[in-house]
C-alpha cells in the first residue's frame, strides 16, 4: 500500500466498506464482558478480538480498517501471529486509539476534556513502527439544558486539531471524532437541539483544524448522527438521515475524503438503516460510511459468550452485521435482508 496520507484515507473509506471500532479501553471492554458474565483478562480480550479479525468474509469484503487499543496492537493471536498482521492480511488497515480518555474538565462542571497530547509525537512514532496507519481521538460533548459551554467545545476542538496535526506529521491519518452524545444525561434533548449543537461543534472543529494546518485530504471525520437524545427518541429514520446530511453539508468541507459515523447507542438496525437512507437518497461530496463499535459487535459478543465452541456462530453474527452495514455504505440495505 502507498504511504501517502490521501491514499490511506481513501483506503479507509473503500466503497462498500467501513471501519470496525474495536478500541474499547480496558474499562469499557470490562463493562461489555460483564454483560456476558466473562472476566476481562488479556487472554479473553485477545480471544474475543481474534474471533472478529479472523471472520474472513467480513474482514475482506466489508471492513476497510480496524481501530485497536494499545494492548491489542501489541498482542499476538493464539498461534503467534500478531493481530495487526491478521488485519492486514485481510486487506484492512490497522489503526490505533491514541487519546487517554475524556476527563472531568477543571472549572467546567459536567463537561470533559480529552487528554493524551503529552508525549503523543513519540507514541505515534512507535505506533507507526507497530503497523498503525491511522489513529483515533474522541472528544466528548454532552447536551443538557445549559451545556455544552463554549469553553468545552473550543478546548475539545483544539485538542482534536493538535492531535490531528501530530498524526499527519507521523504519516498517520487522523480520525477526528467529536462526539455529541445521544446517551448523555439527561438524554431528553430533541433532534433539533442535537442539530444545533453538532453544527456548532463541527464548525468549531474545522476552524481549529484550519488554524492547526491540518490537511483535510488526509483525515477522516467520525461524527454522531443528528438524532434525539436516548430518552426522547421519536424522529423517523428519514428525518434523522435528512437532518444529518444537512448538518454535514453545512459544516464539512468537500476536501474531506470520508465521513465514518459512530453508532453512539443506536440499535444495530437503526445505525444501519440511517446510513443506508443517507447514501441512497442524497448526493454527497464525501464517502459516507460506518465506524461502529457497539452496532457491529453487540450480536457477535452475545453469541460468543466467551466460549470457544461459539466462535463460528459469533463470526457468522459479526459477518451478518458487517454485511448489512456494507450494503448501507452504498445505500442498498433493505429491512428484508436482516432476516437472511
Ligand atoms: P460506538 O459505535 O459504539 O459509538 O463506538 C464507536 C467509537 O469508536 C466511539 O469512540
Amino acid at each position: 500500500m502507498s504511504e501517502r496520507l490521501e491514499d490511506i484515507a481513501a483506503a479507509m473509506v473503500t466503497p462498500g466498506q467501513g471501519i470496525l471500532a474495536a478500541d474499547e479501553s480496558s474499562g469499557t471492554i470490562k463493562k461489555r464482558f460483564d454483560t456476558i458474565g466473562l472476566e476481562s483478562t488479556a487472554d479473553s480480550r485477545r480471544d474475543y478480538r481474534e474471533m472478529m479479525f479472523r471472520a474472513e468474509d467480513a474482514m475482506k469484503n466489508c471492513i476497510s480498517g480496524v481501530i485497536l487499543y494499545d494492548e491489542t496492537l501489541r498482542q499476538k493471536a493464539a498461534d503467534g501471529t500478531p493481530l495487526a498482521e491478521i488485519i492486514k492480511a485481510a486487506g484492512a488497515v490497522p489503526g490505533i486509539k491514541v487519546d487517554a480518555g475524556a476527563k472531568p474538565m477543571a472549572g467546567f462542571d459536567g463537561e470533559t476534556i480529552t487528554e493524551g497530547l503529552d508525549g503523543l509525537r513519540e507514541r505515534l512514532a512507535e505506533y507507526h513502527g507497530l503497523g498503525a496507519r491511522f489513529a483515533k481521538w474522541r472528544g466528548v460533548i454532552s447536551i443538557s439544558k445549559d451545556l455544552p459551554s463554549w469553553g468545552a467545545v473550543k478546548q475539545n476542538a483544539q485538542a482534536l486539531a493538535r492531535y490531528a496535526a501530530l498524526c499527519q506529521e507521523a504519516g498517520i491519518v487522523p480520525i477526528v471524532e467529536p462526539e455529541v452524545l445521544m446517551d448523555g444525561q439527561p438524554g431528553d434533548h430533541t433532534i433539533d437541539r442535537c442539530y444545533e449543537v453538532t453544527n456548532w461543534v463541527l464548525k468549531t472543529v474545522f476552524d481549529e483544524l484550519y488554524d492547526a494546518r491540518v490537511s483535510l485530504e488526509g483525515m477522516i471525520l467520525k461524527p454522531n448522527m443528528i438524532i434525539d437524545g436516548k430518552n426522547a427518541r421519536k424522529a423517523s429514520r428519514e428525518e434523522v438521515a435528512e437532518k444529518t446530511v444537512r448538518c454535514l453539508k453545512a459544516t464539512v468541507p468537500a476536501a474531506v475524503p470520508g465521513i465514518a459515523f459512530l453508532s453512539g447507542g443506536q440499535s444495530d438496525e437503526e445505525a444501519t438503516a440511517h446510513l443506508s437512507i443517507m447514501n441512497a437518497n442524497f448526493d454527497l461530496p464525501w464517502a459516507l460510511t460506518f465506524s461502529y463499535g457497539r452496532a457491529l459487535q453487540a450480536a457477535a459478543l452475545k453469541t460468543w459468550g466467551g466460549k470457544k465452541d461459539n466462535v463460528a456462530a459469533a463470526q457468522r453474527a459479526f459477518t451478518h452485521r458487517a454485511r448489512m452495514n456494507s450494503l448501507a455504505a452504498t445505500g442498498e440495505w433493505k429491512k428484508e435482508l436482516e432476516a437472511a
